[in-house]
């Protein structure tokens, strides 16, 4: 980074310090590739905000290659199944051996953005934290700009490329929305969720559906769990206290011989759910990756494996660009992304519909006779595990890029 009049230069202005900008910065640093990330919360805030927690085995190996997953080896914690839970009986489902030996580990965002942002610090790379009035500017010449305001100055990022990773709500993707495409479905429901300092009563995953509303059980550590209820996507968490709760996940995933422990709860929170894809994920020299890009309800466990993937091709492609002038792999970079996201969002779509009450007795029906075909077919089985655990190279269809390439590239880059 050099400061020349109150502009700083770099090659790549990363809006957002969650996991996609984070770790975009962090591979591109290994490619000797220069990054300014800016975030307008505090760095406390950003550590603190509890979200996902399921990572796929892809995901674990390129935080591996990014050098960052040293503490997720010691304290994330391997899965080989998880549990679908229905008409008052557990059945497990065995990943690992439907899914080709492959694996899912526990691991909270949480962890994996303070390591990424230990790491950028400790690296001496600029991250600035509490930016605000954060604007784009060229972004379809050849020198965009970001202009901000940080400590009480304004500031500006001259680059060559842009990376959109500020997550569903930031400024970069209304930057260029004239000129995309955007697909999304709104559901009629939410997830409250809570972090309880209790040992997890079930060792793995289980997934409950109940006619009272889905309920799912994980965890973060062997002394803290996580657990989720169905709930309206509009409810107060004022409404809902503790004993409330507990007394809604007891209900949701009881079964005869086994019992949930309860515990102190350490933090809470109602979340939305949405599925929305924008095509394509650039436009000019701005790239948008993550949240920033797609959003998929929680059931698949999907968003942070997706942001990790996009950046990863995202990382690989300007890698290639400042290294060689070969512009191929960011003209292709939104399509390679959008045919994994759609998978995940059919994935997750499907997830969510199989496992939440909707409150129709014929669409209740079905979804039993779904949850039942899949714990007692291979095939079915198998689908679900591949899905979960995470689709990679051909299993995504080499057509399907291509129909996604078709559909909204290649693009140009401005020269
Ligand atoms: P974000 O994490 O949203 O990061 C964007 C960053 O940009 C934020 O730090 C934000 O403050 C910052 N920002 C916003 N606007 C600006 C601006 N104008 N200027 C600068 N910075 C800005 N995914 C999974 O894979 N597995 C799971 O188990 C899972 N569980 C989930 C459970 C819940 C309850 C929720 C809500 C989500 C879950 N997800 C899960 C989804 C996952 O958390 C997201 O997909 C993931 O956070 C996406 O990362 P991101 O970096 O793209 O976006
Ligand atoms: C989580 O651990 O927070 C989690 C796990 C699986 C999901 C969603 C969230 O599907």
């Amino acid at each position: 980074m050099t400061a020349a009049a109150g502009a700083i230069r770099t090659q790549v202005a990363i809006v957002g310090a969650g996991p996609a900008g984070l770790l975009l910065a962090r591979l591109l640093d290994d490619a000797g590739i220069e990054s300014v990330v800016i975030e307008n919360r505090g760095r406390d805030y950003v550590e603190k905000r509890i979200r996902a927690g399921l990572l796929e085995q892809g995901t674990v190996e390129l935080l591996e290659r990014a050098g960052v997953a040293g503490r997720l080896h010691e304290e994330g914690i391997v899965h080989h199944g998880i549990h679908l839970q229905f008409d008052g009986e557990r059945h497990r489902v065995a990943l690992s051996d439907l899914a080709g030996g492959r694996t899912i580990t526990i691991y909270g965002q949480t962890e994996i953005v303070k390591d990424l942002i230990g790491r950028r610090l400790d690296d001496g790379l600029p991250l600035l934290f509490e930016v605000d009035e954060v604007a784009l500017e060229g972004i379809e010449t050849a020198t965009p700009r970001v202009r901000f305001l940080h400590a009480g100055a304004r500031r500006e990022i001259e680059c060559d490329v842009i990376a959109g990773c500020d997550g569903f709500h930031g400024v970069c993707r209304p930057a260029i929305a004239k000129h995309l495409q955007f697909f999304s479905r709104d559901y009629p429901l939410g997830w409250l969720g809570i972090l309880a300092a209790v040992a997890p009563s079930s060792d793995e995953l289980v997934y409950a559906h109940h006619e009272r509303g889905f309920a799912l059980l994980t965890l973060r550590s062997p002394e803290l769990s996580r657990l989720y209820i169905q709930c309206a996507p509009d409810e107060r968490i004022e409404e809902w206290p503790d004993a409330r709760i507990w007394e809604e996940l007891q209900a949701r995933v009881a079964l005869d011989g086994w019992s949930l422990a309860e515990g102190p709860v350490l933090e809470k929170g109602i979340t939305g759910m949405r599925s929305f894809v924008s095509e394509p994920m650039q436009h000019g020299r701005l790239f948008l990756a993550g949240d920033a890009a797609h959003i998929v309800p929680p059931t698949g466990a999907k968003g942070l494996n997706l942001a990790v993937a996009d950046v990863a091709l995202l990382a690989a492609a300007l890698v290639e660009w400042f290294g060689s002038a070969d512009d191929t792999g960011l003209r292709h970079y939104s399509a390679a992304c959008l045919a994994r996201v759609w998978r995940a969002e059919h994935f997750s779509y499907w997830m969510t519909s199989m496992l939440h009450t909707f409150g129709d007795p014929f669409e209740q029906r079905l979804q039993l006779a779904q949850l039942r075909y899949v714990v007692s077919s291979e095939a079915a089985a198998r689908t679900l595990a591949e899905n979960y655990v995470g689709l990679a190279g051909s299993r995504l269809g080499g057509a399907d890029i291509d129909g996604a390439a078709r559909r909204v590239g290649p693009i140009s880059v401005p020269r």
